[in-house]
């Protein structure tokens, strides 16, 4: 996941949740703690499954800018995505699950838009774009428009945490480049296609 530093962003949210913990119970709470008790709400909430968080996380008091390296891009490949996740320990089937996250939450058009006019110096867009979508992507974010407008990752269910996310990419409607790669996978075919017809399945491990 990446957060986005943008000041249309809703990131004032975990200040303001901070803030108000701070005001009645003073530094006990973390942000890291803050994020992942709202994630699980916002999964649980919108159709997902349900866990006990397990809490004890403190905030860093440092930035570590090398670290944010090992984070996957939307620009690199298979290939590179694969390695990050291997050298954090998670293998390829771990890959395609925590991709499934995508199934909400929004990404800015300066994160996709190679994929829609220009792809790898074709001058076309990339052939792996359903075309119906491309034009719908391609009106959000216009040639040389605003890099911060944003899209939604999920075009089908924007805000529910579902399996629509793997028959999005069945259908070549991934928003990011490297989640319709995925399907580029061996495993994909046998694992997701499966589990795009069952959310039960979708959410085993
Ligand atoms: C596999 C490699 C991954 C890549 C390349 C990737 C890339 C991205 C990108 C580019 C965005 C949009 C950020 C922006 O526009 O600023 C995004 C959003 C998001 N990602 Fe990922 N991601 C990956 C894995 C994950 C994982 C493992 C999770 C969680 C388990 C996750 C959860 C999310 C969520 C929830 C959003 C939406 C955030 C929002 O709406 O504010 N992603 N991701």
């Amino acid at each position: 996941m990446q957060v986005r530093i943008y000041p249309q962003l809703d990131i004032h949210v975990i200040d303001d949740i901070k803030t108000a913990l701070e005001n009645v119970c003073p530094g006990v709470v973390s942000c890291a703690e803050i994020v992942a008790l709202a994630s699980q709400i916002l999964v649980s909430e919108n159709g997902g499954p349900t866990w006990e968080v397990q809490l004890g996380r403190r905030d860093s008091r440092t930035a570590n800018r090398a670290g944010t390296t090992a984070i996957p891009g939307p620009r690199e490949t298979l290939a590179q995505i694969t390695k990050k996740f291997t050298d954090a320990g998670l293998d390829s089937t771990d890959l395609v699950a925590l991709s499934g996250a995508h199934t909400f939450g929004r990404a800015r058009c300066s994160t996709f838009v190679h994929r829609l006019y220009n792809f790898s110096g074709t001058g076309n867009p990339d052939p792996s774009l359903d075309t119906t979508y491309l034009e719908t992507l391609r009106q959000t974010c216009p040639e040389g428009g605003d890099g911060g407008t944003l899209a939604n990752l999920d075009p089908s269910t924007p805000n529910g945490f579902d399996n629509n996310y793997s028959t999005n990419l069945q259908n070549k409607q991934g928003l990011l480049q490297t989640d319709q790669e995925l399907t580029l996978f061996p495993l994909w075919t046998g694992l997701l296609i499966a589990k795009a017809t069952s959310l039960t399945l979708l959410l085993s491990p």
